[in-house]
């Protein structure tokens, strides 16, 4: 190669990507405004009461903070309202065995954290974190999903259910719940928790029967 090639190369080199950077610089700009709601009083206060007990000691949020706890980024996804203000305030009325503190959060102050989550909640942040993988049950590692351990999956049961030591601690560990309940009480708990559980924090499963038929099908093959 000849000296003016060289430099024609370095030049028109050094040009073409720098072309490439400010094409992605732009599009990037694009899009960062889209990628969070807005942020109203109520969720600004939200982030004081988070400061206030400093909630960021136990846990993370967009992955920052301590890993005592679970990260709460996503929290608002599967867990509804009133079970999260009932857990704020006092979290053993919600959960018996949660070994959160009873921190002596207020009802507004709980409204207005759940806002702020909310809010994180609906921040594009590319799919981080990762859905909890299915827990694989005994004998399917490694073969198709079934219906019901997909369906398990999308509903979002594991953030608050454990299956083989993956999943959430807020509700019953499920790996053998299949040789404690039967189908009838299980397909009435998904329809109606609180008719078999009189206080019992889960959400109704919002799902045709044929689905619930396919879900109480995974939960008796736990055993
Ligand atoms: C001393 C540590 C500690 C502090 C401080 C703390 N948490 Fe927690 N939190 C936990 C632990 C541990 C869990 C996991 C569930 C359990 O065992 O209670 C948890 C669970 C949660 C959950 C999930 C409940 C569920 O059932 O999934 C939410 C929401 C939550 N915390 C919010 C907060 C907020 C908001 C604050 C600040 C106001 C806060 N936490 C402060 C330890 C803490
Ligand atoms: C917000 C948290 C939460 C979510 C989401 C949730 N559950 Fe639950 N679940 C609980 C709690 C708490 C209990 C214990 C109280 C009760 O039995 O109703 C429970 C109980 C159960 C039980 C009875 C377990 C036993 O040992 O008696 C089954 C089965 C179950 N859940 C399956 C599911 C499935 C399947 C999904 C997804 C469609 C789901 N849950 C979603 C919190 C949750």
């Amino acid at each position: 190669m000849t000296n003016k090639a060289a430099r024609n190369l370095f030049i028109f080199g050094s040009l073409f990507f720098f072309a490439i950077f400010l094409g992605l610089t732009y599009d990037t700009m694009g899009k960062l405004d889209k990628r969070a709601p807005e942020i109203t009083e109520q969720v600004n206060a939200g982030k004081m009461v988070w400061h206030k007990y400093d909630c960021i000691g136990c846990h993370t949020i967009f992955g920052n903070g301590s890993y005592f706890a679970p990260d709460l980024t996503k929290t608002t996804v599967n867990k509804p309202k009133g079970y999260l203000k009932q857990f704020l305030m006092d979290p053993k009325s919600a959960n018996p065995n949660a070994s959160m503190p009873k921190l002596g959060i207020k009802p507004d102050e709980a409204d207005n954290i759940i806002t702020f989550l909310e809010w994180t909640s609906k921040v594009d942040t590319n799919n981080w974190p990762p859905k909890p993988i299915l827990a694989t049950a005994g004998g399917v590692a490694g073969r198709e999903l079934t219906e019901g351990q997909r369906l398990y999956q999308s509903l979002g049961c594991s953030a608050c259910h454990t299956i083989n030591g993956i999943g959430g601690t807020t509700g019953p560990d499920l790996t053998t719940v299949g040789a404690k309940r039967d189908r009838v009480w299980l397909a009435g708990h998904f329809k109606e928790p609180k008719a078999f559980v009189p206080e019992s924090p889960m959400p109704k499963v919002e799902a045709p029967d044929a689905d619930i038929e396919k879900l109480t099908d995974y939960m008796l093959s736990l055993k």
